[in-house]
């Protein structure tokens, strides 16, 4: 199926089904040579993988990971990465009801009316479970583009429902139950998760990402511009509605003055004063912090009533069992970390093998 791979030098393809055997990715164009961390790996899978909190899903997946190939002696060999995650802990009797009704919001309908069969189970292949390969993989990047180049990637949220955070950066966000990034608002967060998890209901939030020590040049002009390559790889992230870099939809209401930001040399190194443009100009990274948002909708699976229909166009009420995330933001910031490494990891490649390393 088309729109399983990402990547072009740094080439990731993620497949599975959320209830099948397993799930896993297959990544092509790792560099020779390079020493895997493989506690890396976990603790980025560690930080996916729901129970973690009372405020996420309490599916019990242990996300055990298994490197089949590309990897000698601990380190890279340059051909193709297999990474298997079998499939635990989950409970597909939750599922019974959901073979021929569609949840709202979710990815029922389309897929069953563009192929005409799924595995229901989970979501199946739409399942949110897909993105722990993604966080294996991101995983690989993030410690080639950390050993290149010290890049450093930190996601967190900004706002959940209408509360906003009030400071700039990730803040607060080790330390919090939902990864948000200011800690004069987490009590409210808390009591509005706890509040919506009571009546079945779910809730939107943003998560921002800030990316730092991403050296001028990784970005291709027109069709892969790198701010388009984050905007394809967030947007493909489940349940991301919106997607901004820098002033991002601010940008529209201001003059040219406002907007632009003005150079300096700083050291030797050529900067901006401010960084509305958030790292990216020309589709072309200018050596500031790359930061972007995505806006990410309620979890569509929730247990209050909703009208549907199944299969037959028969009209239904539904109501959602199982394990379900109340806010999907929260345990998508890791995620957007992965996609985003997966992304700098690909142009880095492709600066390298045409501009050669500066
Ligand atoms: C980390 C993460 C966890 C998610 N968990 C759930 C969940 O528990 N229940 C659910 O219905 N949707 C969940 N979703 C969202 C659905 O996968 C998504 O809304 C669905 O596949 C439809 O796709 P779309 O929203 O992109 O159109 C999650 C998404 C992410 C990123």
């Amino acid at each position: 199926m088309p729109g399983d791979s990402i990547g072009k030098m740094f080439k990731v393809c993620v497949w599975g089904e959320s209830h099948g055997p397993s799930i896993g990715v297959v990544i092509e164009g790792c560099p020779p040579g390079f020493e895997l961390d493989l506690d890396g790996i976990r603790k980025e899978l560690n930080r996916r993988k729901p129970g973690s909190s009372a405020y996420v899903s309490s599916r019990l997946e242990q996300d055990q990971f298994k490197i089949l190939s590309g990897l000698y002696r601990g380190e890279t060999t340059g051909t193709p990465i297999s990474i298997l995650i079998p499939n635990q802990g989950f409970n597909k009797s939750s599922y019974d009801e959901l073979e021929n009704t569609y949840r709202p919001g979710h990815a029922d309908y389309t897929y069953q009316a563009k192929y005409g069969i799924r595995d229901f189970y989970g979501g199946g292949r739409s399942s949110a479970r897909l993105t722990a390969p993604v966080v294996a993989a991101g995983s690989i990047a993030r410690q080639i583009l950390h050993r290149e180049y010290g890049v450093t990637i930190l996601a967190y949220i900004t706002q959940i429902g209408r509360i906003q955070s009030g400071i700039d950066g990730p803040g607060h966000r080790a330390q919090s139950n939902c990864n948000f990034s200011d800690e004069s608002k987490e009590r409210e967060i808390l009591t509005l998760l706890e509040g919506l998890k009571a009546s079945g209901n779910s809730i939107g939030g943003v998560v921002e990402c800030m990316i730092s020590n991403v050296p001028p040049g990784f970005g291709e002009p027109l069709f892969d511009k790198l701010d388009a390559d984050l905007a394809s790889a967030i947007v493909g992230l489940n349940a991301v509605k919106g997607f901004e870099i820098g002033n991002g939809f601010n940008a529209a209401e201001l003059t040219g003055k406002e907007n632009n930001d003005e150079f300096l040399v700083e050291q030797g190194e050529t900067q901006t004063v401010t960084n509305r443009s958030g790292g990216v100009l020309g589709g072309i990274s200018n050596g500031m912090p790359i930061v972007f948002r995505a806006a990410f909708k309620a979890t569509p699976s929730i247990s209050m009533a909703q009208s549907t229909v199944d299969n037959s166009g028969n009209k239904k009420e539904i109501v959602i069992v199982g394990d379900h995330d109340v806010c999907v933001a929260i345990r998508a910031v890791p995620v957007v970390e992965a996609l985003a490494a997966i992304v700098l990891c690909d142009h880095f490649l492709r600066y390298r093998g045409q501009c050669g390393v500066k």
